[in-house]
């Protein structure tokens, strides 16, 4: 399997790297939290790739991808004839992964009746097939991983707090990165020595000064971006100008999820308007009537936003002008 280095030399990230090195040898579920893009899919990988079971699968499976019955389906197998379409038994992914780690990222995504199949699993390893009676035993450590809350959501009643129990017996919480600069560090110098970039002194600050909603996959776009476009000595003014459309790019669910106890309803309430305008390619009319507000208070919003005049917020809501180096 394809692993790549993990970078990071801060105590806190140290610590964590420890503790799931410990977490491998073992056959208990872990649960990784933690934002988006601060390295969940790699710390899995990792931790299969040092366990007992690294010559057996590694099974991904992304829980908010697929509808309910589709995703029963694909996690359980199928027997033929079972709906129409299943010309063919399908033994499933869980069956796939026997002897090895199945991966349930997004587990946070996860309806509450699979929930309640998942549930069956985690206590008895045991699954069966879609339109089948047979129940087969199955070997498989399993890792989830989520960006969501999940104590939140069984107070909520979304999430079932006997899951919850069942998959965090080893929990890791993977901190963002604006809290460990150190990692940020680490990351952006060596990324761009690999690139063949080289920095100007201070190139460090604004990476610095941003708050990275999405943490490492997105600080790794930006680098990127900015070696295609500065070249092999990057500014910090031009990293300084990518940070800024990053942070007008964000949208406002995003802006909610991440980091939430920084981001103020005026915020939100900001994004909202912006991304309503750039959807209707700045037609101010529509975008109020679409916002229910009336269009004067619209004008009020951006006067005092000082984007009163399209040339003025035009570059906010502007696609990016290079395509997103997503991996
Ligand atoms: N500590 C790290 N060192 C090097 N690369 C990292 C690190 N953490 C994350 N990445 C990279 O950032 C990107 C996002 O990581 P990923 O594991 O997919 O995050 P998540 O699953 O939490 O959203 C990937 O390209 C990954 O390789
Ligand atoms: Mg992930």
């Amino acid at each position: 399997m394809h692993s790549e280095l993990i970078l990071g030399h801060s105590k806190r990230f140290l610590r964590l790297i420890e503790e799931v090195d410990r977490y491998a040898s073992s056959a208990w579920p872990i649960l990784l939290v933690g934002e988006t893009g601060v390295g969940k899919d790699l710390i899995a990988q990792r931790i299969h790739a040092r366990s007992p079971r690294s010559r057996h699968p590694f099974i991904p499976i992304n829980c908010g991808a697929l509808p309910g019955g589709l995703f029963e389906s694909e996690l359980f197998g199928y027997e033929r004839g079972a709906f129409s379409g299943a010309l063919q038994s399908q033994r499933g992914l869980v069956r796939a992964a026997q002897g090895g780690t199945l991966f349930l990222d997004e587990i946070g995504e996860l309806e509450l009746p699979l929930q309640v199949k998942l549930l069956r699993l985690l206590e008895s390893h045991e699954i069966r097939s879609v339109g089948s009676h047979r129940i087969d035993r199955v070997d498989v450590r399993i890792i989830a991983a989520t960006n969501r809350n999940l104590t939140e959501m069984v107070q909520q009643q979304t999430f079932r707090q006997d899951l919850l129990e069942r998959l965090s017996v080893l929990p890791v919480e993977i901190p963002p990165l604006r809290e460990r600069i150190e990692d940020l560090k680490t990351i952006a110098t060596t990324l761009l020595e690999r690139l063949g970039a080289t920095l100007e002194l201070d190139t460090l600050t604004p990476l610095k000064e941003y708050d990275w909603p999405g943490n490492v996959r997105q600080l790794k776009n930006v680098l990127i971006r900015a070696h295609v476009l500065g070249g092999t000595h990057i500014q910090s003014s031009l990293l300084r100008e990518l940070i800024d459309r990053e942070k007008n790019k964000t949208s406002a669910s995003t802006l909610a999820e991440s980091s939430t106890s920084r981001v103020t309803l005026a915020d939100i309430e900001r994004q909202v308007v912006l991304d309503r305008l750039k959807r209707c390619h700045g037609n101010r009319k529509k975008a109020a009537q679409e916002l229910g507000i009336a269009k004067s208070t619209l004008h009020d919003k951006l006067r005092k936003w000082k984007l009163e005049s399209p040339a003025q917020a035009w570059p906010l809501y502007r696609e990016p002008q290079h395509p997103t180096l997503a991996q």
